[in-house]
Formats: C-alpha cells, structure tokens, sequence
C-alpha cells in the first residue's frame, strides 16, 4: 500500500512524539530543529508552512534522523554543527560539542586583552573543533592563533572550521601532545582540558558519555590531572605581560589553586558560570 505524503505539520508531531515516548528532553524543538535541517529551512517557515507537503525522500531521512536522535545522539552531532559564541562550527563525533560554559572563556579574554587585535598571538591548548580560537580570533581581527590536539581528526574538524570562518591565514593547527616541544611565546593562553573524573564519566547524559570523544572528557581520577599539565606549561610559553585562561570543574578550584601557586602563577579573576559555579580562571606569570 502507497502511504499518502505527510504535511509540515503531521511530521513534525510524529517525530516529537517519537522523541517524547522515549524520553528524549525538549522532543518539539529537536523535531523542529531536525526538520528544518532537512527542508534546509529555518523553523519559522515550518511555523508559517504547518500544511505544506514534504516528500516522501525528506521524510524518510527527517525519520533517520529523530532514530538517531531517539538513541540519545545529540542534535548537534545529527546535524554537524553547533552554534557557538557569534559562529556556527561544524562539529562530529571526533570533537567535543563547544559548550556555552565556554564562552565564558571568549568573554574574560575580551575583558583581559590589552594589547591592539594586530598584535595579539593566542594559543588555544585541546583546541577540539577550534570554535574558542575561532572565535577570538574573530573578536580580534587581524589577530594570529594556534590551535593544538593530541587528536589528528580533530585537529582536521578545526581546519575546516577556519577555512568556513574566512581564517585560515590567521589560525594555524598541529597535532601535539599537549605543548610538548612548542617553542613559541604567546600573548594569550586558553584551554579547556578535559576535566570530568574518570569515575563519573558513566553518570553523565548519554549525549555527551556516549557522542563526545573520550579523550575530551577525561581528566584522570580526581579530574585535575590535564589542568596540572597545562600549567606546569604556561610558564614557558607565556609572554611576561600575557595571561591564561582555563576552565575547570565546578568544585576543582581548591586543587586547581594549590598548582597555579606551585607553577609561579597568581590568578587575576575567577569567573563563575550561569549556575554561580566558579568555571574560568584567568591567570599570569608571578611579579610581571
Ligand atoms: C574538553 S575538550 C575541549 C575542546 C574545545 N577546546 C572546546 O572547548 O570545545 C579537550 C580537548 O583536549 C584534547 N586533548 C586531550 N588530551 C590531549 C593531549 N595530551 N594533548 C593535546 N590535546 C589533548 C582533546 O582531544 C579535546 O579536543
């Protein structure tokens, strides 16, 4: 038997009632998402088009998609991109989905830098999709970064990033691990190691335990163990009159604090996230 084609409007609801009798959070606006990627629209025209007819090809890979998404794949992930600060940033499952946490990372660094945008040279440590570099690097025209990853994949997804960002001959990208064997001095330091506790990996949403890499979450067994790294780094490759900016876990200031001191750094400010957790420290070299 030949099934009639379905309206804007039928599809939409079958897909968020497929979405909600599993579970999956905010079911009408991911089905609203879905479709419209897929009508390559955006959800106003499904807004003012509720009857219009879709066919039978879309349907069938909008239906692909609310599976996907029913198995608890983020949409971010289904779609490949995410928005992000004022970008849109292709992301797969070879990087971590940049998180608004993060932005708070842009907006401290907006607040710090002193020095005019031309002069401005950024290291982005675990640079994942490259969205953070990107990003200031946008705030900062005509500014120069580096973007760094122990993972080759996603160090490509960055790449791409800044070819469809117009900035590819401002942003260069390397595999490294960590900032082993980098020789350069930079205005500005930002990082978001991975810092999620080995053990609590498990308990967190399938969206980010089962679609983010692995190796963007773990942070060893109390969490800190990357974020020591990083700023045993900074001191070396940190410009006197420079700064870092790190995010960390909701409840690592305490351990974090003890290894900014041990490393001859001292913290400017710290910066609390929207749910008052202190998430982003900027730091700098002892007596500059
Ligand atoms: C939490 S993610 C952050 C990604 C991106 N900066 C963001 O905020 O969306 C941490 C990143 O650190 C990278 N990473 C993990 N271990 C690393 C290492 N040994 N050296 C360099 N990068 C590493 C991961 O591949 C991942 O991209």
């Amino acid at each position: 038997m030949l099934h009639k084609n379905s309206s804007i409007i039928e599809t939409l609801n079958i897909g968020t009632e497929k979405l909600f009798s599993v579970g999956v959070p905010g079911a009408r606006r991911d089905s609203r998402i879905l479709l419209a990627k897929v009508l390559n629209k955006n959800s106003e025209y499904l807004i003012s088009n509720p009857n219009l007819i879709i066919e039978k090809q879309l349907e069938g890979l909008f239906f692909s998609y609310i599976k996907r998404r029913c198995n608890r794949e983020p949409v971010s992930k289904i779609i490949g991109e995410k928005l992000f600060w004022k970008g849109n940033f292709l992301v797969n499952s070879d990087v971590l989905d940049p998180r608004p946490d993060s932005e708070l990372i842009i907006e401290s660094v907006i607040k710090y830098n002193k020095l005019p945008s031309k002069e401005v040279k950024i290291l982005d440590i675990g640079t994942g999709s490259g969205a953070l570099l990107l990003s200031l690097l946008n705030e900062f025209p005509g500014s120069r970064g580096l973007g760094i990853d122990k993972s080759l994949n996603a160090i490509n997804v960055a790449k791409e990033n800044s070819f469809r960002q117009g900035l590819c001959s401002n942003a260069n990208f390397a595999v490294m691990d960590w900032c082993e064997g980098l020789k350069a001095k930079f205005d500005i330091i930002i990082s978001n190691p991975p810092y999620i506790p080995t053990a609590e990996i498990k308990t967190l949403s399938p969206e980010v335990r089962l679609f983010d890499p692995e190796l963007a979450l773990n942070g060893g067994s109390d969490g800190v163990k990357n974020i020591e790294i990083v700023l045993q780094f900074i001191p070396k490759i940190l410009k006197k009159s420079g700064f870092a900016v790190i995010e960390i876990g909701h409840n690592q200031l305490p351990l974090v604090e003890k290894k900014i001191m041990s490393n001859r750094l001292k913290i400017n400010e710290i910066f609390r996230d929207l749910s008052g957790f202190d998430r982003c420290i900027v730091v700098s070299l002892v007596g500059k």
